[in-house]
């Protein structure tokens, strides 16, 4: 009795380790959805470090390799990531921002207090000319945050002239005497952020009806009918948020509307970003994960008012979020980054490639120094982040043709609760190669999982892994490469079938020809 019962336990630990998986990649004859790469986008805040150390060392710096003040390793290391877009100056601070104070000679510009974060003196020397000139020097498209809360119509509206009419007129005059000839043309358009909260606490009618307003002067002054106009958008399952806004808006004054979601353990609670339990990276998995109905249920309001999908979803804040470092400013929101927040990015860009039919931008926060960044930085040193090395791999997603792919996925549990282990998704380049990402969060086991390909036949399979020793592990500024991709050799394809054995906790991003 006492060995059956051991030979059955045995069996349920080898069958645990082992649990079976299966999936389905569907290749149609005539596949047309694009995954858009602004789902790839980024955000930099005028918040702790970000600009200011991060991105910006000023063209003054002699120790840290620069142009015009912005640091050439970040340069590098962003345009590897083929950063698609840039979301600036805010967040919180976007609607305490006048641009005015950031032109014109830097030894002139009036100083500002930054309220939201850490009460630091901001001296605008990072203003417009620094940022845009710095997406150009990143071949990234910017995407300006503009202030609603305690700025004015016209202000936006002189924003937009000064940075995209070419004629004659006051603000193309006004930028053409600061250096710049010609219009940068930004597309993107933020119309004031977190309206339900920092940025103004009101009411979604009374956002919805200031943002007409606001929108109406957004007005593209080069009359390309290109600009990209982003509604501030729900705190994430406020779905009263999105109804309204679908609603009240006109369809042609908006483009996008935005929506934040943070995994977060529990506001008050956040957990450290190293030293954390598996309860406490169960809790961060189940509020990332989270993302997919968020994403679902809010997608399916914009769905009653605009079945055409004209309008996209903007995911413009997302990522972990945790207690700060010890002993370091808590205005400032740094942070590390572990194998933790490599299994919430490559999980989250899956759910945004799976909805790329609405999700069509997302913004991670924040690109440095901040919550979930893919930079750390320390004076002239600099290092990739586990979630840096997952958006690296997942590059290969950007523009491609979104391809099917569904998983019966056996639970990741712990106590009471579970959660689903394999998440994926699947997109086909303009080289004709497929790339299938697949993301294990059971920390403890591997996964088998059994893919079935209908509608195309591949030659061979390569691909790429990211994953550690332990879930805590991170880069530091003396091992920075702990944690980077390698070459991944556990698939096995064989006629229709692929065969993938993923170890615990891992990210990996397949390639087949
Ligand atoms: O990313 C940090 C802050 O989180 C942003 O400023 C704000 O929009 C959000 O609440």
């Amino acid at each position: 009795m006492k060995n059956t019962i051991l030979s059955l336990l045995l069996l349920l630990a080898v069958t645990a380790a082992n649990a079976q998986n299966t999936a389905t990649l569907t290749v149609p004859a005539k596949a047309e959805q694009i995954i858009s790469r602004h789902i790839y986008g980024h955000f930099a805040e005028h918040l702790g470090r970000c600009i200011y150390g991060g991105f910006y060392v000023g063209e003054n710096n002699t120790k840290i390799p620069h142009t015009a003040g912005v640091r050439n390793d970040v340069v590098d290391a962003l345009k590897k990531l083929k950063i698609p877009n840039l979301r600036w100056p805010g967040g919180c601070f976007a609607d305490t921002y006048h641009w005015k104070d950031g032109i014109g000679p830097k030894e002139q510009r009036p100083s500002i207090v930054n309220t939201w974060w850490g009460g630091v003196t901001e001296n605008n020397s990072f203003g417009t000319h620094d940022f845009l000139n710095m997406c150009e020097l990143l071949g990234t498209e910017p995407y300006l945050a503009g202030n609603m809360g305690s700025g004015a119509v016209q202000e936006l509206a002189d924003w937009v002239q000064y940075t995209n009419f070419a004629g004659v007129g006051p603000m193309s005059k006004l930028r053409k005497e600061n250096g710049r000839e010609k219009p940068w043309n930004v597309k993107y358009w933020g119309i004031g952020n977190e309206a339900w909260g920092c940025g103004g606490n009101m009411t979604a009618e009374y956002y919805a009806n200031e943002y007409r307003k606001y929108a109406t002067f957004v007005s593209d002054w080069n009359n390309s009918g290109k600009l990209f106009r982003i509604a501030s958008g729900a705190n994430g399952g406020d779905y009263n948020w999105t109804e309204t806004l679908m609603k009240i808006i006109p369809k042609n004054l908006i483009e996008g509307v935005a929506l934040h979601h943070y995994a977060v353990i529990n506001w008050d609670k956040k957990g450290p970003s190293v030293k954390f339990s598996e309860e406490q990276y169960f809790a961060t998995m189940k509020s990332a994960l989270h993302m997919e109905e968020l994403v679902q249920k809010h997608s399916a309001i914009m769905d009653k008012y605009d079945p055409a999908k004209k309008i996209a979803l903007v995911v413009d804040e997302w990522g972990g979020w945790y207690e700060v470092e010890p002993g370091t400013n808590p205005g400032f929101l740094y942070q590390q980054n572990t194998m933790r927040d490599a299994m919430i990015a490559g999980s989250t860009l899956n759910t945004f490639n799976n909805h790329s039919d609405r999700v069509r931008m997302a913004n991670l926060a924040q690109a440095i120094n901040v919550l979930q960044s893919v930079i750390l930085t320390d004076e002239e040193k600099m290092l990739l982040t586990p979630t840096y090395h997952v958006m690296e791999m997942y590059n290969v997603h950007q523009d491609a043709t979104y391809l099917p792919f569904t998983v019966q996925s056996a639970d990741y549990t712990l106590g009471n609760e579970k959660l689903k282990a394999v998440n994926g998704s699947a997109s086909r380049d303009k080289n004709g190669a497929t790339h299938i990402s697949l993301v294990n969060i059971d920390p403890k086991n591997k996964q088998q999982v059994a893919i079935t390909i209908e509608g195309a036949r591949y030659k061979n399979v390569l691909g790429r892994i990211v994953t550690s020793k332990t879930l805590q592990d991170h880069n530091t500024f003396d091992k920075p490469d702990v944690i980077k991709p390698v070459a991944f050799k556990g698939a096995k394809l064989k006629g229709n079938s692929l065969n993938v054995e993923l170890p615990p906790f891992s990210v990996v991003v397949l390639e087949m020809k």
